[in-house]
């Protein structure tokens, strides 16, 4: 395939979408982030990237967030909380609340897979804060359980693309990872 340069400011491949919870100064509040990976194995860990929003301040101040997954029904209230800041608009009343091991860790019930985690470290970036928390607790809705398992098409959980700006349903199951290569090993030992 021939390819034609682009911007490098934007990523454009589909970025999962979460809301990212903290307290600050006792209330919870949330905002959309689409920067957001697993980022270590063991002990488990996960990483966000946030620019200077007020989540951060809920962060820094008791260590611990959370990370909710909404599913496509929650395209606009996600979106709402990645238009409007905490700092104008309180957000602390926008979903119903429960807490896991964690004190500070707000989850959205309403959001069917949800994690909990306490701040490891943070690496700090020209315009970003990328935040590595210690996974203390990964919650799904027992309902998008598949054998035990957080099941996609259950929790139908929503992609962003940039620089179009658009929200994307993750698509049909293609394979097994860790197996579908198999079969082309196989192929080149013949
Ligand atoms: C689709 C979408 C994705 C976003 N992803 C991120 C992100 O990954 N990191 C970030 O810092 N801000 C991201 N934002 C912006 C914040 O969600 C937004 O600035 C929010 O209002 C901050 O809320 P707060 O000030 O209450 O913390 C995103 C916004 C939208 C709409």
């Amino acid at each position: 395939m021939t390819k034609i340069k682009l911007s490098s400011h934007f990523s454009g491949f589909p970025m999962p979408m979460v809301l990212v919870g903290s307290v600050v100064q006792g209330q919870p509040n949330f905002m959309a982030v689409a920067w957001v990976t697993y980022a270590n194995f063991s002990p488990p860990m996960l990483a966000v990237s946030l620019g200077s929003h007020l989540t951060n301040a809920g962060i820094e101040e008791h260590g611990q967030f959370s990370v909710n997954v909404p599913s496509e029904e929650m395209v606009k209230i996600t979106d709402y909380c990645g238009l409007v800041s905490g700092k104008k608009q309180d957000k602390s009343n926008l979903f119903e609340l429960e807490r896991g091991e964690l004190e500070f860790a707000p989850l959205i019930k309403e959001c069917p897979f949800a994690l909990e985690c306490t701040l490891f470290t943070k690496v700090s970036l020209p315009s970003s804060t990328i935040y590595i928390g210690e996974i203390a607790g990964i919650y799904a809705a027992e309902e998008c359980l598949t054998n035990g398992s957080p099941d996609p098409q259950k929790i139908r959980p929503f992609v962003l693309t940039m620089p179009d700006n658009r929200y994307w349903a993750i698509g049909d199951y293609r394979g097994a990872a860790w197996g579908s290569g198999k079969d082309f090993i196989r192929k080149q030992n013949r």
